[in-house]
């Protein structure tokens, strides 16, 4: 049986904690949280688990075969590099590092030393997403046009990611694992409404071949929490709102029929608004199916959903999208000024 350790109890990880108690093929041994309250409370409850203060000292006990860091994502690089560099399978919350170099490093070591690399990508295991993809890889919505995304909320605030890297990670793993390939063009703007320097909005457009377009709207600030995906295409349109437990996903027999270009001045384009239909959805909740892979690939019993190669494509968007929301925010702060010496100046 595979011998599990988990670093990091925090928001996410009581929910990896209670996923990995509850797969019955895996022992898990212990939990290394840096908080002492958060080690007592531990000890108190779960008096069989080793505690740890500090992730490195659980990746160094030799009775433990695999970790799950949900660490802040400042800290997986080095302590993902440190659990291969002992012998460890490793399962690195999203994003799986700071910069694709950092991930290409993860690669190469869990290559070179035979192990597992998993970045925890947890929409791919999401019932909703499977479903959108059985609908854009068969072909079901014809020529794919469009991708929107909207995932808002009122915080999480976090310490070492603003909300690019906190949010974005989701939409462009699901955009990977949907239509595959990396943008042509990215790009983004935002602002930092609460902590300079830091974009607590961020607005992002992704170009990709075939005149495919992808729009996150990213938000900290929204006083209502909404996920939903858009994904247009030739034939029909689907709608996932994973706020709506009842029918979360929304099928659109509609479209727009085009005519050659030289009659389009004279016949305007006709909408076609048929049926809609809502597909049942079934499966486990996503984290125990991703626990369940990370076993599986580890036993070499399955293919990684989400492997160290998702986790460096996703940074790779991520640090494109970074750049130009850098570049966006100096273009406003100097267009700030100018405003602001103008006014003074009248
Ligand atoms: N897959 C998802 O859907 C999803 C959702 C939310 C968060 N996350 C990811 O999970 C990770 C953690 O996020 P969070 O919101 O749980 O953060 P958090 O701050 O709530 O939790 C982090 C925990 O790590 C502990 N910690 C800090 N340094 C440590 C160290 N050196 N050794 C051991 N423990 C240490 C902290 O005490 C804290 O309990 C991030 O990478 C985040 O992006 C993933």
């Amino acid at each position: 049986m595979i011998r599990v350790g988990l670093c990091g109890l925090g928001y996410w990880g009581k929910n990896l904690f209670r996923t990995i108690s509850g797969n019955p093929n895996i022992e898990f041994v212990g939990v290394a949280d840096a908080k002492a309250e958060t080690r007592d409370k531990l000890a108190a409850s779960h008096p069989h688990l080793k505690l740890y203060a500090d992730a490195l000292e659980l990746i160094a006990d030799p009775e433990i075969d695999a970790v799950v860091l949900a660490t802040p994502v400042s800290f997986h690089y080095a302590q993902a590099k440190a659990a291969l560099d002992a012998g460890k399978h490793v399962m690195v919350e999203k994003p799986m590092c700071t910069t694709s170099a950092e991930a290409d490093d993860l690669i190469a070591r869990a290559e070179r030393h035979g192990l597992t690399l998993m970045a925890d990508h947890t929409f791919l295991f999401h019932p909703a997403v499977l479903k959108l993809g059985e609908l854009v890889h068969s072909g079901a919505l014809g020529q794919i046009s469009y991708f929107d995304s909207q995932r808002v909320n009122l915080g999480l605030f976090q310490p070492d990611v603003n909300v690019l890297w906190d949010l974005a990670p989701h939409d462009i793993s699901i955009i990977d694992y949907l239509f595959g390939g990396e943008p042509v063009h990215v790009e983004a703007s935002g602002y930092c409404h609460v902590n300079p320097g830091f974009p607590d909005i961020a607005y992002l457009t992704f170009h990709y071949p075939n005149s495919m377009v992808a729009h996150l709207n990213l938000s900290w600030m929204s006083p209502v929490k909404v996920r939903r995906i858009a994904v247009g295409g030739s034939d029909k349109m689907v709608v996932w709102d994973d706020m709506n437990r009842e029918e979360p996903i929304k099928i659109y027999d509609s479209g727009i029929t085009t005519h050659p270009r030289q009659d389009r001045e004279i016949i305007l384009p006709s909408y076609r608004i048929g049926s809609v239909s809502s597909p049942r959805l079934a499966g486990n909740e996503p984290l125990v199916d991703v626990v369940e892979n990370f076993r599986q690939v580890i036993l070499g019993q399955a293919k990684p959903r989400s492997d160290g190669h998702v986790g460096r494509r996703v940074l790779r968007t991520l640090e494109r999208a970074q750049a130009a929301l850098d570049i966006s925010l100096r273009q406003v702060d100097v267009a700030m000024a100018d405003a602001f010496y103008s006014i003074a100046a009248e």
